[in-house]
Parts: C-alpha cells; structure tokens; sequence
C-alpha cells in the first residue's frame, strides 16, 4: 500500500540540526513540506529566516518562507552563545544563496494561510522555540481542528542542557511551550532523553564525506562544526537533536516512546522551562505527550545517509 504523505510545516530556528533535519525531511516522499518558518532561538528571527532560506536553496525545496516572532511571547530573550552554531546561526560551509524571497507574511501569518488552505491535516515539525506555534493557537485557537499534530524537539524528562532542569528551546519560552502542552493537541516530544542518544561520531561524517553531491558536501562540515563544539563539553558525538522530530514521524519503530502528562515550568528561579513529566503517572491525569525516551542510534544514522545519498539522484 502506498502511504500517504504527511502535511507539515517545518517551523525552526536553523541551527545546524534543523538544517539537516530539513535535508532529511525533504528526501523523503514521506512527507508534504508545505511551508518553512524560522524564529528566534540559536540566532535572530532575521538570521534564522534567512538560514532558511539558504538552506531551502540548497536543498531545492521550494516552498513559502516566512520570518517569525523575534522574542518569546513574555519574557525577554536569553542570548544563544555563538560557539554552538556560530555568529550567524549556521556557521561553517558557505551556502548557496536564497532562491525564493521571504513572505509578505509573519510567520503566524503563513501558518494561518497554510492552515486554512489544507484539505487535510497538517504536522507542525518545531525544533526551535516554540513562540510562534504558541502565538498561532493563541490567535487562532479555532484552527486546532486543522493540526493532526505536534512534533517538537524541547525539553527533558530527565534532565536539562542550558540549566539543570530546563532545555535550550523550552527555557527560551516556556510561556509558549505552556501553551503548546495545554492545547490538548497530539504532541510527539522529542527531548534530551531521546536526543543526546542521537549522536553522530566522526565515523559518521567520514560515510558523509564520500557521498559525492553539493548537499552531503555541506551536511558533513555542518556535523564537523556541530561535533567540534560538542566534543569540547564532553559529549561523545554530536546529537541531532532536531532530526528527531522528523523521524518520530515516518520512521516511529526506531524509538520507544513513552504516553505521559507533561507541565511546563514557566516561573520558579531554579526550575524554570523545566518539562515536568509523570513518568510514573502518579497524578493519574490523562497523557498529553508521547516522549521519546530511546534510539536506535545506527537506524538513526542509517535514515540520515540514505537521505543525504539520495540528493544525487537529483532528489
Ligand atoms: C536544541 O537547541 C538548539 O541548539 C538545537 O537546534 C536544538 O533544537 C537542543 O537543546
Ligand atoms: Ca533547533
């Protein structure tokens, strides 16, 4: 049986692990790319829309862009240190230079439009902050009904990366990540428990460096970039944290995931954009979240070659 595409709306902060999420969701017939986003996290909105645009070029996916919300819905932003993705967000290899200009449109905007204009249900795939998903079902809560789900890579069940308890994208709004959770919308979370297993080893980027076409030619300097930074603070590879998001979606047999009921921390001094997961449903309250606890790490690797390989049958 030949299965159906699945709608989405690749909503990100590209980052170096957007970016490649984004390459791999666009090699597969898997999905309907139908519109890019880009709001502030790893670097400005500005910067993140104009990643993605570049990105899009390079990838050939040609479908609207649009700027997003440049600070969280409620608090001032925290500044992403440039020594992850660099100055302008996607340092390293220079990319090819946009081919389709930005939307008229916010963000919010263009997801309303893409929204309104779906026959069918739509995925949004959030790998950054979640401001402008939370700003959308704020304004247009009545679009609910047109979102199959939500993909999002955010949090930690077990632990934080930017303090203790909270992770880089929820801590920078948890606001509207509490949004987000609450709206009684399917959320498939991939947070640090899944992601820091989805690591990339230099082992990895040489089977990249042999593929002979311009998009793994960039892939393999943006994992050398991502794995140089990482390495440094101990990790032992780079985790593609964002690429989770995708896969959970077309190839859900390479993770055990978890139903739970997980809050946002939005306030408190030390455990702020923490996500509190009911690992062992102690409150007994209905589960909101399907999280991604474990990986398959070389099926992980294997999806991302194979997706990187095909962009030389002219993907
Ligand atoms: C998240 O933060 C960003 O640096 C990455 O792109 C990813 O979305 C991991 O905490
Ligand atoms: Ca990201």
């Amino acid at each position: 049986m030949i299965k159906k595409p699945i709608n989405v709306i690749l909503d990100g902060d590209p980052g170096h692990d957007d970016a490649i999420a984004w390459v791999v969701a666009k090699a597969s017939s898997d999905f309907n790319i139908l519109a890019c986003t880009a709001v502030n996290g790893n670097c400005s909105a500005a910067k993140a829309a104009y990643n993605s645009q570049r990105i899009c070029a390079l990838i050939g996916l040609d479908v609207p862009i649009a700027k997003g919300q440049d600070k969280p819905l409620v608090i001032e932003s925290l500044k992403a240190p440039t020594n992850i993705h660099g100055e302008s967000g996607l340092d390293g290899p220079e990319l090819p230079l946009p081919k389709r200009e930005l939307e008229d449109l916010t963000a919010v905007e263009l997801m309303i439009k893409v929204l309104e204009e779906a026959k069918e249900k739509v995925t949004i795939v959030a790998t950054g902050p979640l401001t402008n998903v939370g700003a959308l079902l704020l304004v247009r809560p009545d679009l609910k009904e047109k979102i199959h789900q939500i993909s999002i890579m955010g949090g930690g069940i077990k632990h934080g990366n930017w303090t203790a308890a909270a992770e880089f994208n929820i801590l920078i709004d948890p606001d509207s990540a509490d949004i987000v959770f609450g709206s009684g919308l399917p959320i498939l979370m991939s947070g640090l428990d899944v992601t820091e297993k989805a690591l990339v080893t230099p082992k990895d980027v040489e089977k990249i460096k042999k593929i002979d076409n311009p998009v793994a030619d960039i892939v393999w300097q943006w994992l050398e970039f991502f794995y140089q930074f990482h390495v440094s603070i101990g990790y032992p590879g780079a985790p593609i944290h964002d690429l989770c998001a995708v896969l959970a979606l077309n190839h859900p047999e390479i993770f055990t995931m978890q139903k739970m009921y997980v809050e946002v921390e939005t306030a408190s001094e030390y455990c702020k954009g923490a996500t509190i997961g009911d690992i062992n449903n102690i409150a007994g309250k209905k589960p909101n979240a399907t999280v991604l606890m474990d990986v398959d790490r070389e099926k992980f690797i294997e999806y991302m070659i194979e997706a990187i390989k095909s962009y030389s049958e002219g993907n």
